[in-house]
């Protein structure tokens, strides 16, 4: 069964992705990553050059792709759940966590970094958080409070993998 992890940008999914995979013994996959292999250009790049709408239709043969697998430990971008089709097909292969991390945590962590096409300004970045938090919850089989260092949700979640 695949652990399917989602949350808003600078959650935490990678590194506590990561660190679930180490514990458990999966196969590690991010979709952005999978993305931009397949499509040979970095997000960034997609949204400026083709558009958000592109870049969604593209997550979603992703997400599909990545159900698919058996035994892994799935990093969604901060957007995928949001849509009810990759929420729906994501959950046939496993159970989806949501890293609940506070607005201020989620700041902390991103910092300076200016990779995120959605996350340029922190007031829309807001915004966009409030507007999203109501949606990972409806998404998810399980909510972790992410505020805390990502080995600690890496290893409760790991637990209860068991
Ligand atoms: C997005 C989050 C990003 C990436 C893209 C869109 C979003 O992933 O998929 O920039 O809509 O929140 P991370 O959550 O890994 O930064």
């Amino acid at each position: 069964m695949n652990i399917v992890l989602c949350g808003f940008m600078g959650a935490g999914k990678t590194t506590v992705g990561k660190e679930i995979a180490e514990i458990t013994g999966r196969k590690f996959v991010d979709t952005d990553e999978l993305i931009e292999k397949k499509q040979h250009k970095s997000i960034s790049d997609i949204f400026k050059e083709f558009g958000e709408d592109y870049f969604r239709n593209a997550e979603y043969e992703i997400c599909r792709e990545a159900a698919e697998m058996e035994n892994a430990v799935i990093s969604t971008g901060g957007g995928a759940v949001t849509f009810e089709r990759n929420t729906e097909a994501l959950k046939k292969g496993g159970k989806i966590v949501f890293l609940d991390a506070s607005f201020g945590a989620v700041c902390s962590r991103i910092g300076n970094d200016s990779s995120r096409p959605l996350f340029k300004n922190k007031e829309n970045a807001e915004k966009l958080y409030n507007e999203r938090r109501n949606k990972y919850l409806q998404a998810s089989d399980i909510i972790i409070n992410a505020d805390k260092p990502a080995v600690k949700s890496a290893a409760e979640i790991a637990d209860m993998f068991k």
